[in-house]
């Protein structure tokens, strides 16, 4: 770097240092960017990544507003979480910061309601849906899909208020998790669209949507509903399926208007074709871009931060080369307690194949029975000569790792 380094430096806002930001902080570290991180969780695991701390919530707009004119960033980001898009995107705005994407797109992005309606408009196959504010009405939509049939908030991501509804009788309480999870005074009510699940992980450049890794979502049973407990490249899906995916995923953005920058879209694959499920214009919260630079060469984190500061993006950049023949990330599910140590950490980033062992919580951390993605307690990325050598190696790792936990003391019990 000419001149002075530290004058030089660029400075980069991230919203969130938890496991879904791990990737990209460590990236924005490895590029020599001057970090601040704002978390809300003053043991936030990225935390390390960052230059500066901000102990504030990735939801408090003034705040973060704030601190961006303050420590004079150059650009701001939300990886792997949705709610914080939207603030990026409207702070960048304000402060005149190249971005990606614009307010108006993030809101859309944001919301799973406002983004079905242009998909609605647009004919982006999705989950036929309800939206209902009583529970008569809730009551009305299940029996018009049948059940099982999926309750969820419109506006929260991590299962926070999402539940499959196998019978009449679970659905009150459905709603009334949803409703109260919810942003607003509603719920959404959905068919559960049948079929296999992939993420469409993508870059779009001048409106122009390159496909990356499409990745099989391997998730966990109720009452876990929807966690993904594994992201595994390549699909096991039939080509023209996956083509299907990509094709739905590349409709998508492009209903939202997402031009520029990455996006993560979950789409079920079926009798009935590919229905998305949600698009986030933003790079995914489990580890996705990591997996995608590990199998294609292709940086996504790295672009994700070159489009945060206005830099440009080369079509080059975004071309896969192939560098392995599979992999997977497996996530880490605990046994819950509270967190002492966690053993065999060494024994399984050193097993064939494995490219890193990631661990989320510190000790002392209360675990909970997996409900959602953030009772997961770390993952690991392996790698292999075909999907399925990839998936053992990462079955094999995993099993190494032993969350250490006591019982959760009762006064700690609510
Ligand atoms: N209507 C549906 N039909 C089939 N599966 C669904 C449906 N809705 C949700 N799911 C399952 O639940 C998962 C999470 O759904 P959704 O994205 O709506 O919730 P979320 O809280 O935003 O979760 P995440 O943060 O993992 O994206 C989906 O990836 C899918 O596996
Ligand atoms: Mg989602």
């Amino acid at each position: 770097m000419a001149g002075n380094p530290a004058a030089d430096t660029q400075r980069l806002l991230v919203l969130g240092a938890g496991a879904g930001q791990l990737g990209l902080l460590e990236a924005a570290r490895d590029r020599g960017l001057f970090v601040v991180a704002v978390d809300r969780n003053p043991a936030a695991p990225g935390f390390r990544f960052a230059d500066r701390r901000a102990i504030i919530s990735v939801e408090d707009e003034p705040q973060i507003d704030r601190l961006a004119a303050a420590e004079r960033v150059d650009g701001i980001i939300a990886p792997g979480i949705d709610w914080p898009v939207a603030i990026a995107a409207r702070i960048a705005e304000r402060q005149v910061l190249p971005h990606p994407i614009d307010p108006a797109t993030a809101v859309l992005a944001t919301s799973k309601l406002r983004q079905r309606e242009r998909f609605a408009e647009a004919g982006v196959p999705h989950p036929r849906h309800v939206v209902c504010g009583t529970i008569e009405e809730a009551g009305d939509a299940a029996v018009g899909f049948g059940y099982p049939c999926v309750v969820k908030a419109p506006d929260r991501q991590g299962q926070k208020g999402l539940v499959l509804v196998r019978e009449q009788k679970q659905l009150e309480a459905a709603f009334r998790l949803a409703l109260a999870e919810s942003r607003s005074s509603v719920v959404l009510v959905e068919e559960l669209v049948p079929g296999r699940e992939v993420t469409v992980n993508a870059f779009s450049l001048g409106g122009d949507f390159t496909p990356l890794t499409v990745t099989d979502r391997i998730v966990a049973e109720p009452p876990a509903f929807g966690v993904a407990l594994a992201h595994v490249w390549p699909s096991s899906l039939a080509p023209e399926e996956v083509g299907a995916a990509v094709d739905a995923a590349r409709a998508a953005a492009a209903a939202i208007g997402v031009e520029n920058g990455p996006t993560y879209t979950q789409v079920v694959v079926g009798e009935r074709g590919a229905h998305v499920v949600e698009l986030a214009a933003r790079v995914g919260g489990g580890h996705d871009a990591e997996l995608c630079r590990a199998v294609f060469g292709v940086d996504l984190n790295g672009l994700a931060l070159a489009s945060a500061l206005g830099e440009q993006v080369e079509p080059e950049q975004l071309r896969p080369v192939q560098q392995v023949g599979g992999g997977c990330t497996r996530f880490l599910v605990p046994e819950p307690g509270v967190l002492e140590s966690v053993e065999g950490v060494d024994e399984s980033a050193s097993a064939d194949g494995v490219l890193w062992v990631r661990i989320y919580p510190e000790p002392g951390a209360v675990l909970g029975p997996l409900r959602r993605g953030s009772d997961r307690a770390g993952a690991v990325l392996a790698l292999g000569e075909s999907r399925e050598e990839a998936v053992a190696r990462a079955d094999r790792a995993a099993d190494c790792v032993r969350f250490v936990v006591a019982d959760v003391p009762a006064e700690a019990v609510v």
